[in-house]
C-alpha cells in the first residue's frame, strides 16, 4: 500500500478522536506485513491517565484480532482542522512498537497532509531499544 493511502486512513481515523480534555486529535493506520490496516484514535479519559494514543489503540486492535507482523504505521494528529506540525509518537507507544516490529524495518510515517509526511524506522526514533530479543 501507498503512503498516500495510509495517511489517508489515520486522517480518517483522526475524525474518531474522543478528545473533551485535551482536543488533540490524533488518528493512526497500521498496515500489517499481509496488507491489511487497523486504524486508531486516541481516546481520552476523565481520570486522564487511562488515556490511549492512537498508535496504541491501532496495536490493541490488531493484536487482539491475531495480527503479529506489521510493515508500518501513519500517525496524524493536531487540534481541530488540517493537522499543522507532524506528531510523532510518545515513548510509551514507541516501546510498544518495539514489542512486535522489527526495528530496522517497521516504518513510522508521520504527516501533516497525503503528500507532506516524514518516514522514519523505528529503530530512529527508539534507539537501542528494549525488546523481546533482549529477554
Ligand atoms: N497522543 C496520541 O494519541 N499519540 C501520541 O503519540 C502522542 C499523544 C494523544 C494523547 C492525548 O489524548 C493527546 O494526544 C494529548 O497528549
Amino acid at each position: 500500500m501507498e503512503n498516500k493511502e495510509l495517511i489517508r486512513l489515520a486522517l480518517e481515523a483522526r475524525e474518531m478522536a474522543y478528545v473533551p480534555y485535551s482536543n488533540y486529535m490524533v488518528g493512526a493506520a497500521l498496515l500489517t506485513k499481509q496488507g491489511r490496516v487497523y486504524k486508531g484514535c486516541n481516546i481520552e479519559n476523565a481520570a486522564y491517565t487511562p488515556t490511549n494514543c492512537a498508535e496504541r489503540t491501532a496495536f490493541f486492535k490488531a493484536v487482539s484480532e491475531g495480527e503479529r507482523e506489521f510493515a508500518a504505521i501513519a500517525i496524524v494528529g493536531g487540534y481541530e482542522g488540517a493537522p499543522k506540525d507532524y506528531a510523532y509518537p510518545c515513548g510509551v507507544c514507541r516501546q510498544v512498537m518495539m514489542e512486535f516490529c522489527n526495528p530496522a524495518e517497521f516504518r513510522i510515517i508521520t504527516a501533516v497532509s497525503e503528500e507532506q509526511y516524514v518516514e522514519r524506522t523505528l529503530a530512529e526514533l527508539l534507539p537501542e531499544g528494549f525488546g523481546p530479543d533482549n529477554l
